[in-house]
């Protein structure tokens, strides 16, 4: 199956359940102040969840455009290196308003996961939110029992958790409740952790056992003192991982393999003669690839890179590809490029990127070109001091330093840690923060006069 057939197949099973089939929301969201991108389905839903907005239908599907880059929800660290996690990804989602409940959202993705798209049964896990008390939100038996009555899930297969994996808050305030996730175990073959220690299981930190579904029971609001409210109404928030579930029903080890990204590798891979392959390459074309998307999705809704808040996050996601650019000797810039070969792969879903393709080259084109005066530089400078470091057998990166590859030549802090980490340093945050702290003074100062 394509992708686009499965996103298709997805939103018609649950059309056939009786859901309003809606457009996805912009990645940057409209009236929410908590937010920098909208990061789940369920954002533009969240006034009818706290009952602040009216609703036309009980039942709603979409497949919502999502950026994880900032705030609770941020995957940033992860993209590349493994194969799974991304900055910009689909959600595939659907939602009750104080509709159906437990019941029908369990059964309803079994159904689909294990009739229409024939994921095998053996393989699937379920999992539960076990309670917690200073919440003081129970068990969640209910789920459990569920699971038990409507599907033919292995009952050793449904597996109980806490708060980190199974109670879903969209962030630090807003509607949340407990969650009922269904893993799939793709096998021995696919564990990617090298710790001694480390035992493949549901949650267990590998790339065997991956998260496909989660079904969250809307059932309260945190409020900012961080206490919980029950909700008027209860309702259901699903969001299934569009990338991830392409990847196993289309049988790819890794999300880059699938139909999504390999027109982009294929064509990273003229631009920069090189092939797609294993090690630092291999994470440089992941990261570049990846990065295409959510630069793109953003500044076709209206994001633009720039020094604070949404635009600095845009502009660290670029220099973050820009540099992978060098690993791959790319001195010119040539993101913008890459352009082409996204729309071939996702202009049909999301017609805007079409639309505005050439605008989004630009900007993409200007940073490249901004970024690309100071960035080989730059690298040398890092290049040097981490030598020196090394040398003198330390394992901080000076946070002074960290502040001069920022302030003169446009290193976002996060950029110089991940070039640190890729030799095993880290660097003084501290100190780094103490030098913008004296800029900060300075340019005060400068200004008061
Ligand atoms: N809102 C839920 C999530 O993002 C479905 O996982």
């Amino acid at each position: 199956m394509k992708s686009s057939e499965l996103r298709q197949s997805f939103l018609d099973f649950l059309k056939g359940k009786g859901h309003h089939i809606v457009p996805s929301a912009p990645v940057v969201p409209q009236d929410d102040p908590t937010l920098l991108f909208t990061n789940a389905g369920m954002n533009q839903f969240k006034d009818i969840f706290l009952g602040a907005r009216q609703i036309t239908h009980l039942r709603v599907a979409d497949s919502q455009k999502c950026i994880r880059v900032s705030g609770k929800h941020n995957d940033l660290e992860e993209v590349g290196r493994d194969t799974y996690h991304h900055t910009f990804f689909e959600m595939l989602g659907n939602w009750s308003f104080g509709d159906y409940f437990k019941k029908e959202a369990i059964a309803w993705a079994w159904e689909l996961l294990t009739e229409v798209w024939k994921l095998p049964k053996e393989k699937l896990y379920a999992t539960i939110f076990e309670g917690d008390q200073a919440d003081n939100v129970p068990r969640d038996d209910e789920a459990a029992d569920e699971w038990k009555r409507q599907t033919d899930i292995q009952p050793d297969h449904i597996l109980a958790f806490g708060k980190k994996d199974n109670f879903w808050e969209m962030g630090e305030t807003g509607p949340c409740g407990p969650c009922s996730e269904i893993h799939i175990d793709r096998g021995p073959e696919f564990c990617d952790n090298d710790d001694p220690a480390h035992v493949c299981q549901v949650n267990g930190g590998c790339a065997r056992y991956i998260e496909l579904w989660n079904l969250v029971f809307i059932q309260y609001n945190r409020d900012e003192t961080g206490a919980l409210h029950p909700l008027p109404a209860s309702h259901v928030d699903t969001g299934a991982g569009f990338e991830r579930l392409v990847a196993v029903i289309q049988k790819k080890a890794s999300n880059y393999d699938t139909d999504l990204f390999t027109p982009i590798l294929t064509q990273i891979s003229d631009l920069t003669g090189k092939p797609y392959s294993d090690g630092e390459e291999g994470v440089a074309f992941r990261v570049i690839a990846d990065h295409l998307r959510a630069l793109s999705f953003a500044i076709a809704d209206g994001a633009i890179p720039g020094n604070e808040g949404r635009g600095y996050v845009l502009r660290r996601i670029l220099r973050r590809a820009a540099r992978f650019g060098r690993v791959l000797e790319m001195h010119e810039p040539f993101i913008y490029k890459l352009l082409h070969s996204l729309v071939q792969v996702m202009g049909d879903a999301y017609p805007e990127i079409v639309q505005r393709k050439e605008y989004i080259a630009r900007v993409i084109r200007a940073e490249e070109e901004s970024f690309g005066r100071t960035l080989d530089r730059g690298i040398e400078i890092f290049e040097q001091k981490a030598a020196d470091v090394l040398q003198s057998s330390e394992t901080v990166f000076p946070g002074d330093d960290a502040f001069v590859l920022h302030d003169t030549f446009g290193f976002p802090l996060d950029l110089t840690q991940l070039m640190a980490e890729e030799k095993g340093l880290t660097v003084d945050v501290a100190g780094f923060n103490t030098e913008m702290e004296k800029q900060r003074q300075r340019s005060s100062r400068a200004h008061s006069v």
